[in-house]
């Protein structure tokens, strides 16, 4: 067993945290008040690579490895979990369904624009009526023939107003349940497809977050991923690996906080003494340290799993589910050391603590997780 990072790990690590303080941290709270998204750090992240880590060169992507996404996720999230969501999804759950389970036209059509960050795309899964429960799709695909006609709707649709290229869930035979499931790629532009309002939300701010309504989208057959029924599958698989991205993400905010936390503690005085000379404070430090050594740990064995090309369905989600509880435990004590300070903006402790909680809800609520890893231990 190694725990030592490569050179080139390393290397990935250090270009990711200097963009993080050069490129992300000045604008961050202007972009999380006025709910700006970043389009031009997506282009410059598109140019460092970040926008298709994993992807493949000869589709326009960097070819690394799961564990550099998930060291460039960690980075980013430690300053602005708003650019490393946009980031998260579009290599988890576009990029890396598109390549993995796409044709080799869509692969060719589309992933080099989105690895490089010309194109921004979006996964459309959840529904008004189908969050967790993701069988329980109400948008149709009805086959006729050479295309399908999608109607419905999607909701919390992260990149939703900024996208070009939109994987969307549908249903197509009612009657086979999960098995009655297609992915389409979707394009923005395409007819009876409309963008509707952007969401006013508690964290992630600087992300775009919109509901979806499709009119009678009519998609050519050849934009379906995979086999007929495939979609529902699809979606599970390409999850497993989103939930490492978010998974890495919390562990990026935990561990921002925590950093925060720590400097703050150096350098404020209370009672006579720098406040990490107090007990009470010093064993919160010690508190957040072990746990954010521990989800570390499980994040990394999660995208070692999925590079060695072995099951990491439930490393994930475990991942996921200790790595959120972390980030929410513990930007709620950064905000207790910086004290009033840690409620004002300027300190970025507050905002960390509004992105934590997401990491709970999306690709998979805590409890949806779980269900998985319940699932997987009763079985054994
Ligand atoms: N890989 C492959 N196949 C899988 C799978 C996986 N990881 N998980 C399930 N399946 C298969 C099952 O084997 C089963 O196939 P068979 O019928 O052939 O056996 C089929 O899919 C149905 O599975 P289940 O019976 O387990 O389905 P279920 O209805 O009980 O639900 C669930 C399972 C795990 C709860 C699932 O619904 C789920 O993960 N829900 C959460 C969805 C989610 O994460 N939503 C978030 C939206 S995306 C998002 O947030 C993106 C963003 O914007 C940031």
């Amino acid at each position: 067993m190694n725990f030592s990072l490569s050179e080139e790990h390393l290397m990935v690590r250090e270009a990711a945290r200097d963009f993080a303080q050069t490129e992300l941290l000045p604008g961050v709270i202007k972009r999380d008040t006025i709910q700006e998204f970043p389009d031009n750090l997506v282009k410059k992240m598109g140019a460092l690579g970040f926008m298709g880590i994993m992807v493949d060169p000869k589709y326009g992507g960097s070819g690394m490895d799961t564990i550099s996404y998930a060291l460039i996720m960690e980075e980013l999230s430690k300053v602005d979990a708003s650019a490393s969501v946009i980031v998260s999804v579009n290599n988890s759950l576009v990029c890396y369904g598109i390549e993995s389970y796409g044709s080799e036209a869509q692969k060719e059509k589309y992933l080099p624009k989105l690895a490089t960050g010309e194109h921004v795309g979006a996964f459309c899964l959840s529904e008004p009526e189908a969050g967790s429960d993701a069988t329980s799709q109400q948008t149709s695909a009805i086959d006729k023939g050479d295309h399908y006609v999608i109607n419905g709707t999607k909701n919390w649709i992260t990149n939703g107003g900024r996208s070009d290229v939109y994987i969307v869930i549908a249903q197509t035979d009612r009657s086979k349940s999960s098995k009655g499931i297609n992915a389409f790629i979707i394009e923005k532009g395409m007819t009876g497809f409309e963008i509707g309002p952007k969401e006013d939300k508690l964290g992630i701010r600087g992300s775009d977050t919109h509901t979806l309504q499709f009119n009678d989208v009519k998609v050519p057959k050849e934009n379906r991923i995979g086999a007929d029924g495939f979609g529902f599958k699809f979606a599970m698989k390409t999850l497993s690996g989103g939930r490492i991205g978010i998974a890495s993400q919390a562990l990026g905010i935990a561990s921002g906080a925590y950093e925060l936390a720590l400097a703050y503690s150096k350098q404020r005085k209370a009672f006579g003494t720098e406040i990490y000379n107090h007990q009470a404070i010093a064993f919160k430090l010690a508190d957040m340290a072990t746990d954010i050594e521990a989800a570390r740990h499980m994040v990394m064995k999660a995208a070692w799993e999925k590079d060695q090309g072995v099951s990491y369905d439930t490393s994930s989600a475990m991942a996921k589910l200790f790595a959120s509880r972390v980030a929410m435990e513990h930007t709620v004590e950064a905000v207790q050391i910086h004290g009033g300070n840690g409620f004002v903006k300027d300190y970025h402790v507050e905002r960390l603590m509004r992105d934590a909680k997401i990491t709970q809800i999306y690709e998979g609520t805590s409890e949806i997780q779980k269900m998985v890893i319940s699932r997987a231990v009763l079985k054994d």
